[in-house]
């Protein structure tokens, strides 16, 4: 997991006004909403003697500590410490680490900014990351997160979520996978016998977004094109699968279908992967509904015809040197493990 970037963790659903435990990022985070609907995330442990905040409840948009009553707010500032008197000011260390919030598409992004709160399974042994720090600051973003931008209002959508056993990166690379299809979908989305992998063309716009573009064929005696003898498609174009770095996939079906995934890193062997159908083909509210239902439910048994082979993957996480033989049809996750590495060291740089 790479410090200092967004990435969607949950959806705008899974968050209300009660205070809510989820495991992400390798941590224990409580996230709620205020008085006026701001998403607050912070780690979920109080700075007093470590109880669980989730456990607590919320008092005038604050989470209060079950133990002692301890409240805090969105930012994770101690603003009352009942034993020492309502009235008494609060000491400026007494804070938990808060994560700042973003919320928009129905989507809950974090900053999972540098904060002591934990050593990042990507650091190295020795990196100087307090695992108690509980008054250090989150490194604030400097802008809001990414997303696609031919995704507007006119969609309907609807999302299904799934559990995998393996790390997040595993998960995100089936996804720029064109290799796999007439394998592991050889009965679904891969049939048609196309083994060749021509290419894949892949491109990076302004360094954040990955377009990958799939040409497969049958196998007619010819070798694969390389990835400079394909075309490039223009970038408002469809049939095309496109990354946003860390955690967000989109695969443009056609102009009125889209398929939407999160990767969401539970910890370094679990992953949340979530599936939204976008679509704008049927909009009488039943038939749209129905439909949706429909997508999520082929989406699902399209992952769970990856997930029964991609849990099998070791080493759980993937490493651009990780002594796998890797192939041409492999471009698209070399471009995604390069780029992982590249924001890793800027991560580490940061830190330093
Ligand atoms: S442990 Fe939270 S208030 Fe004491
Ligand atoms: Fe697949």
């Amino acid at each position: 997991m790479i410090r200092n970037q967004w990435y969607v963790i949950l959806e705008s659903k899974e968050v209300d006004r009660k205070p809510r435990k989820f495991r992400r990022m390798g941590e224990s985070l409580v996230l709620w909403r205020d008085q006026e609907g701001k998403v607050a995330c912070l780690v979920d442990r109080c700075c007093h003697r470590g109880v669980a905040l989730s456990a607590g409840k919320i008092v005038q948009g604050k989470v209060q500590c079950p133990f002692h009553g301890l409240e805090y707010d969105g930012s994770g500032a101690c603003t009352c410490i009942p034993a020492n008197s309502r009235i008494a000011a609060v000491p400026d260390n007494c804070r938990v680490p808060a994560y700042p919030v973003h919320e928009e598409h129905g989507w809950i992004w974090i900053w999972w900014g540098d904060a002591g709160t934990g050593r990042s399974p990507d650091t190295q042994p020795g990196d100087e990351v307090s695992t108690l720090a509980h008054n250090a600051g989150i490194t604030q973003p400097e802008s809001t997160p990414l997303y696609f931008p031919d995704i507007d209002g006119h969609f309907s959508m609807a999302t299904v979520k799934d559990p995998w056993n393996t790390h997040y990166s595993r998960v995100l690379e089936n996804q720029l996978d064109v290799v796999h299809l007439p394998f592991v979908h050889h009965n679904t989305i891969g049939r048609g016998n196309r083994t060749v992998v021509d290419g894949p063309g892949v491109e990076w716009i302004d360094g954040r977004m990955l377009y990958t573009y799939v040409f497969n064929r049958v196998d007619d005696g010819t070798p694969p094109r390389t990835p400079r003898e394909v075309p490039v498609p223009p970038p408002d174009s469809d049939f095309k699968i496109e990354l946003i770095m860390p955690n967000l996939w989109e695969n443009r079906i056609s102009g009125k279908l889209r398929i939407v995934a999160a990767f969401v890193p539970v910890d370094e062997e679990h992953t949340v992967l979530y599936l939204r159908t976008y679509q704008r083909i049927l909009q009488v509210p039943v038939f749209r509904s129905l439909f949706n239902r429909m997508m999520c439910r082929s989406n699902l048994f399209i992952a769970h015809q990856d997930r029964r082979v991609v849990q099998t993957q070791v080493p759980r996480r993937s490493a651009l040197r990780g002594g796998e033989q890797l192939i041409q049809g492999d471009l698209p996750i070399i471009e995604y493990r390069r780029k992982r590495d590249e924001l890793l060291d800027a991560a580490a740089g940061e830190r330093r």
